[in-house]
């Protein structure tokens, strides 16, 4: 049995990029694996919520997780918070973590441009509290999609150098997994880049039918193919992307060949795909409504996560101040 690891952060509901990327491979993973889904809400801090929204974004992601069909029963479903072992950890991996290579991270570098008055140590350290996520179940596996590939990169990079340090054989490399495929990346509305929380281009599973519609039929597109068979832009590429995910493969072939042939209509084909998602995400959005309203199995379960997932972060924190050096008198 493998132990996964992965989490979402709670800053916005979770959207069809969330879903195709990660939460559906923890549902195809938690049968079989020893699997850690959690909600990333001390990350969430880095853009520092309201107090009064955090507890309800909290709320929101892990109905949602729940309305996806992750079991409580096979995973162990926590809030990052729940278990301060994770932030133990991150002070002593922070010890070895270096601010050049920090400074040097994608995200990092795309944080500052987005935010430039509030570039805090959080989000510089941001990586080392991931790697903290991971390697606290001394995990190998790691769902995600593709944005967060350096992110792990880090992670093994950092097992690494705690490894090589103390001259143990002690935290795994994980690896961000996809069963052997390429990492998914699914694409936002508005032409480029992908699917984001921050980025305001998505797609919620909590998304109203004529919200979706609102949304997939202002989606940007071209001025149409002028000869058969040209290479589509970006924004219509990105549709075809998303129709892939949500759509019956005949349904994209359809399009496609009417595309190549210069008879595609994109109105249609946004609204032939506007309805895909919503059947897609229709049941999943009334589970959300009608487990998000249902405390008390949400206080349990959340119960339930926290306790296996501290069991399992105070081992590997007993064990690694042991490495350390730390001692009783
Ligand atoms: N960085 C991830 C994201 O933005 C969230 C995350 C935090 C995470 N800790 C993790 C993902 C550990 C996987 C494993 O989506």
């Amino acid at each position: 049995m493998d132990t996964v690891v992965s989490g979402i952060r709670s800053t916005g509901n979770l959207h069809l990029g969330n879903y195709f990327g990660a939460v559906r491979n923890f549902l195809k993973m938690q049968n079989e694996n020893r699997c850690f889904f959690f909600i990333a809400d001390y990350h969430s801090l880095t853009t520092h919520p309201h107090p009064e929204n955090l507890h309800g974004s909290v709320k929101q992601i892990l109905s949602e997780y729940l309305a996806c069909g992750i079991d409580p029963d096979k995973a162990t479903v926590f809030l990052q918070s729940d278990v301060p072992e994770v932030t133990e950890l991150y002070l002593l991996l922070n010890m070895n973590a270096y601010i050049g290579e920090l400074e040097r991270t994608t995200s990092f570098k795309e944080k500052v441009r987005q935010q430039p008055d509030n570039v805090n140590a959080g989000l510089l350290t941001y990586p080392v509290l991931m790697a903290a996520d991971i390697i606290i179940h001394k995990a190998k596996k790691v769902p995600v999609g593709k944005d967060q590939e350096q992110n792990l990169e880090m992670t093994r990079r950092f097992a690494r150098r705690f490894n090589q340090m103390y001259g143990v054989d002690y935290f795994p490399e994980p690896e961000a997994y996809n069963f052997g495929e390429a990492l998914v990346k699914i694409p936002g509305l508005d032409g480029s880049g992908k699917m984001g929380k921050s980025e305001g281009n998505g797609i919620y599973l909590a998304d109203a039918p004529e919200v979706i519609r609102k949304k997939v039929m202002r989606a940007v597109t071209d001025a149409g193919p002028e000869k058969p068979n040209q290479k589509m832009s970006e924004p219509v590429k990105n549709l075809f992307t998303i129709m892939e995910v949500v759509s019956e493969p005949s349904t994209v072939e359809h399009f496609r060949a009417l595309y190549h042939s210069c008879e595609i209509r994109y109105g249609e084909m946004k609204k032939q795909l506007a309805e895909d998602i919503i059947k897609f995400t229709t049941p999943i959005r009334e589970r959300i409504l009608s487990i998000s309203g249902d405390n008390q199995y949400l206080r349990k379960v959340a119960k339930q996560g926290a306790e296996k997932a501290r069991e399992s972060a105070s081992r590997t924190i007993r064990e690694v101040r042991e490495i350390i050096g730390f001692k009783p008198f």
